[in-house]
């Protein structure tokens, strides 16, 4: 069994959690910046490809305490590393060190990584490797002199799906997008309009949600290439994931915006995405929308960060044109303490996420339930 982490961005780490708990994991410890949970090579691979809102999938190697460099010499060393590297392992170390008394990250990276090759010259009796094989990217991690060395199997960052060929203006990231849709009430089946869609990641990645496609189907990982993890778990996990995409599945989901150079952008990576049977997009000013309706949802990302006074009248106007659709529930992700001020309504909810390190707060505000039908639901 390995220690796995799933990393994710300040605000998300909960929803990581829920999202490990619904894959079937029952022991998933949240802590700041990720969610800890124990696996084998499968899950490894199934962490990989399913996870939505997770940035990477890390192992966790080892974990102590040092605060002199010979304690982070030797804590490096006790790690298996002749069972995990090859000879020609392209051994790449990164690094973090906050409240620590051993602070300087190029030091503490410089002495793990001859921590690590002094492990494998000794097994392979030789002074100088070529690292010319396979990436191993590792990451010895310092917080209050607490090491965790850790290593990405993930390789590219899981937001990316393999489906944005070209970036549009602002894009979100897919797994910021997919954290807006997963904190929502927001189910499949239920409608979802995207005003502001630019070049569709809310849209795409909800019908991804909707037809329970897998974000990582499509793409490639750091952890493929390494003899120590049966490497038969990929294409099982893979296998298990194209078995699971309901392509038939019913969705009433749309995007729209004013530019459609974005737009041929968006029906481009929902081809791309395997999902464009399920997202509509047409080319529309925020100002028009209107829907006959009920109970919809509003999930978007209007612009920001431009001058103060356009993107004023901009929030005041999206008051006005979202109350008219007033049995709907809005989620909007803006950078202006002063939203719901011109949007002219509290929030009855808000959480604080980053876009692109900006801070931004996220505005819910519910709509109200849909009457249950006869069954209950
Ligand atoms: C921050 S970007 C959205 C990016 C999008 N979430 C993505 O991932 O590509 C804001 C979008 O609002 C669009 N926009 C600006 N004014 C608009 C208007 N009046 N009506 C509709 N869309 C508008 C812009 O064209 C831009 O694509």
């Amino acid at each position: 069994m390995y220690d796995i982490i799933a990393t994710s961005a300040f605000g998300v780490e909960s929803v990581t959690a829920r999202e490990l708990k619904n894959l079937g994991y029952e022991d998933v410890r949240v802590f700041s910046g990720g969610a800890e949970f124990k696996g084998s090579a499968i899950d490894i691979a199934r962490a990989n490809i399913w996870l939505r809102t997770a940035d990477r999938v890390l192992l966790k190697l080892t974990e102590f305490r040092a605060d002199t460099f010979e304690q982070l010499f030797e804590g490096v060393r006790t790690v298996p590393w002749t069972d995990i590297l090859p000879e020609d392992a392209f051994v790449h170390v990164t690094g973090s060190c906050v409240r620590s008394v051993l602070h300087s990250v190029p030091a503490c990276q410089a002495i793990a990584k001859k921590a690590i090759l002094e492990k494998l010259k000794e097994k392979y009796a030789r002074e100088v490797f070529s690292e010319a094989g396979a990436e191993y990217r590792i990451n010895i991690s310092l917080l209050k002199d607490i090491v965790t060395v850790t290593m990405d199997t993930s390789g590219r960052g899981l937001h990316k799906r393999g489906y944005r060929r070209l970036a549009g203006a602002a894009p979100l990231k897919e797994t910021l997008a997919c954290a807006m849709l997963l904190l929502s009430y927001w189910k499949d089946g239920r409608t979802l309009v995207d005003p502001f869609c630019g070049s569709g990641t809310i849209p795409i990645e909800a019908a991804m949600i909707a037809s329970n496609r897998a974000p990582g189907m499509k793409r490639g990982f750091a952890a493929e290439n390494w003899g120590f993890i049966d490497s038969a778990a990929w294409p099982e996990a893979r296998r298990e994931a194209a078995d699971k995409f309901d392509e038939n599945a019913y969705t009433d989901i749309c995007g729209s915006d004013i530019d459609s150079s974005a737009l041929q952008l968006a029906a481009l990576h929902a081809e791309d995405a395997g999902v464009d049977a399920m997202v509509r997009f047409s080319c529309r000013d925020f100002k028009t929308l209107r829907s006959d309706k009920q109970y919809g949802f509003i999930i978007t990302n209007p612009p920001y960060g431009q001058r103060l006074d356009s993107s004023a009248e901009m929030y005041r106007e999206m008051g006005r044109v979202f109350s008219k659709l007033d049995t709907w529930s809005y989620y909007v992700i803006c950078d202006s303490p002063d939203f719901e001020k011109l949007f002219g309504r509290k929030a009855d909810k808000r959480r604080k996420l980053y876009n692109g390190g900006i801070e931004c707060q996220y505005y819910q505000f519910f709509g109200p339930k849909p009457p249950k039908n006869r069954d209950g639901n």
